[in-house]
């Protein structure tokens, strides 16, 4: 770990509806979680006002998982940067592989849900990542390069960067925390270069992808892994504040 405070996030995905986000959630604040770490649960989008109901008076951030770039119009089944923050939602996940990959998200469209979540006061966690072909074609770099370019457009103040191997996403297949830590150091020397040195090394860059209590302690507790975006490992109160508690370490 660093100087950066760390962040853990839950992406939920299309898991737990009103009364599930409201048990798992309670349970959560029962924990005794360390104060030096930022969190961050990401229900879907009819759980959030539950969820901005229970989390009110506490520290825990609530994000969304996706979000349009117009404020209002003719999108069906989209949602809209105002509505989110109007429920007390401060923070959405942007341009997951989920939505690359099975919704046709592209760089392009990723940027400007981007843009448009900062614009509207939301904090942004930016996914990215190469996949299994990629990486085995000797390409992981070009498409870190590429697909960090679309970021010199936002604000690192609001901006985390999430480092997602696509094949390491629910797979059970972990990037061994060398590999995290090398994909991590690249983005943020492509950081550097377009929003200077300082504001890159302040910038957080956290792995997703299998994280688990067993792998978490060594994966952020390399340089450039300054938190983790949990899947599968967020949807139990006792493995998500277990890895809560690896990132205070
Ligand atoms: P996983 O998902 O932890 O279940 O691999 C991570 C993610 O997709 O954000």
């Amino acid at each position: 770990m660093s100087q950066r405070r760390p962040l853990i996030a839950g992406n939920w995905k299309m898991h737990n509806g009103v009364s599930a986000t409201t048990a798992l959630l309670e349970g959560l604040l029962e924990e005794n979680l360390p104060a030096g770490v930022d969190v961050v649960v990401c229900p879907p989008f009819t759980s959030l006002p539950a969820a901005a109901m229970v989390l009110s008076a506490s520290s825990i951030g609530l994000g969304a998982q996706n979000v349009h770039w117009e404020t209002k119009g003719a999108f069906t089944g989209e949602i809209s940067p105002d509505m989110l923050s109007g429920l007390g939602v401060g923070w959405t996940i942007v341009g997951h592989s989920e939505r690359r990959s099975l919704f046709g998200e592209t760089d392009e469209t990723a940027a400007m849900r981007a843009e448009a979540a900062q614009k509207a006061g939301l904090e942004v966690i930016f996914c990215l990542g190469e996949t299994l072909d990629e990486r085995e074609a000797g390409s992981t770099f070009d498409v870190l390069k590429r697909q960090a370019s679309v970021l010199k457009t936002l604000d690192p103040a609001h901006l985390v960067v999430a480092y997602e191997p696509v094949w390491a996403i629910g797979t059970g297949r972990t990037a061994s925390a060398e590999q995290a830590d090398e994909a991590h150091a690249f983005l943020r020397s492509e950081a550097a270069s377009f929003f200077g040195s300082d504001t890159a090394g302040a910038l957080r860059i956290l792995y997703g992808g299998s994280m688990k209590p067993g792998n978490a302690a060594e994966l952020l507790g390399r340089e450039n892994v300054d938190g983790g975006l949990i899947g599968g490992a967020s949807l139990d109160v006792g493995s998500f504040s277990a890895i809560i508690r690896a990132a205070a370490l």
